[in-house]
């Protein structure tokens, strides 16, 4: 059996472009019988920016109920707390001490920070060492990320393979698991742009009733009549609505619109049906959302029982760890 590892960052309410970009694959995996999934939420990566406690425990709280809501099966996956798991601090301390400056140096999302005029603190920039850490406590095999996080996997694979050299094999090499370009949706925001929760352009997965209906009106559209034949392909409502509708009703939507006319749907009709769409696609889970919402203890049990799980493996690869280093 193969161990599926991915961290998630508590980092606000996650959006469409998290759920049709990450958190749908990690949830789709948990049928596959070959393998195990291990998620949790990076709490102690979000201390890196992270300065408001109130906020980061109901930023933790929603990617549990986020998870939990859209289907993750707490039999068939393990959920718990990054910070639940101390043990992935003693390995973050080992693998440091193997780790040389230079690899650090060179991770993209440490310089892209630096070029945007952050001041760093020590944690931004020993970051891919905690990930690194996080992976290897479980002995994972694939961790599906996205690919700004590539760079990170790869990282580990380097420093599991320091460590493996000096001590022996403690470390087992994890390989990214990165959706082909066909499967990866790219879901764009509001204004058109990537969405993401940076440029305010995002719509929160479980947003409903007036509020989405707001949001959905804020979609950018041009000033072209709806009798003017247009290219869908270039239109963010029907991007919008690729990820919601079957193929055959989008099929229809996308001819009246190439071919024009009287029958051709204005933006106002496109927005009505993504509004529909969503609301029924999420509906669901929406529910069961507020049904945990309601038992929070259930909640709580449920990442006290992942914790305990993943704190049994990761202690023993730090037990492993240990004695190969000489200090048991
Ligand atoms: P944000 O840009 O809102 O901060 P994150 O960088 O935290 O989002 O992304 C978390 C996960 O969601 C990553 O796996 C990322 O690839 C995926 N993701 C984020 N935005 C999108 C998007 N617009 N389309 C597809 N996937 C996305
Ligand atoms: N760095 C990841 C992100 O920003 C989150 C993360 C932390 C992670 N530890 C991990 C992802 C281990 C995969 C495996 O999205």
């Amino acid at each position: 059996m193969k161990t599926v590892l991915s961290g998630i960052q508590p980092s606000g309410r996650p959006h469409l472009g998290n759920y049709f970009g990450a958190i749908r694959q990690h949830i789709g995996l948990q049928e596959r019988s070959d393998l195990r999934g291990y998620y949790f939420i990076a709490d102690y990566h979000a201390l890196t920016s992270s300065r408001e406690p109130a906020l980061l425990r109901e930023a933790v709280r929603d990617v549990a109920l986020t998870y939990l809501a859209l289907g993750l099966d707490p039999s068939r996956a393990v959920l718990f707390r990054q910070s639940d798991v101390k043990e992935v601090c003693e390995l973050s301390w080992l693998l440091s001490c193997v780790t040389g400056m230079g690899l650090l140096e060179r991770a993209h999302s440490y310089k892209d920070k630096l070029a945007k005029g952050l001041k760093p603190n020590v944690g931004l920039f020993t970051y891919p060492i905690l990930m690194a850490a996080d992976i290897l406590a479980y002995d994972s095999d694939l961790v599906p990320v996205g690919k700004d996080q590539i760079q990170h996997v790869e990282m580990t694979q380097d420093m599991a393979a320091s460590f493996n050299a000096l001590y022996g094999e403690v470390f087992r090499r994890p390989e990214p698991l990165v959706p082909d370009e066909a499967h990866l949706a790219k879901v764009p925001g509001l204004d058109g742009e990537k969405m993401s929760k940076s440029y305010g352009n995002d719509v929160w997965i479980f947003e409903s009733g007036k509020e989405l209906k707001k949001r959905v009106n804020s979609v950018a559209t041009d000033s072209r009549p709806p009798e003017e034949p247009k290219d869908p392909a270039g239109i963010v409502l029907v991007q919008l609505l690729e990820l919601f509708l079957d193929a055959a009703e989008l099929a229809q939507w996308k001819e009246r619109i190439r071919v024009g006319g009287a029958g051709a749907p204005g933006y106002g009709h496109l927005k009505q049906r993504l509004v529909e769409a969503m609301e029924a696609r999420f509906a669901d889970a929406r529910a069961r959302r507020d049904e945990y919402l309601r038992h929070p203890a259930e909640v709580d049990a449920i990442l006290a029982r992942g914790a305990e799980e993943a704190r049994a493996r990761a202690a023993a690869t730090r037990d492993r760890a240990l004695a190969a280093c000489g200090l048991r």
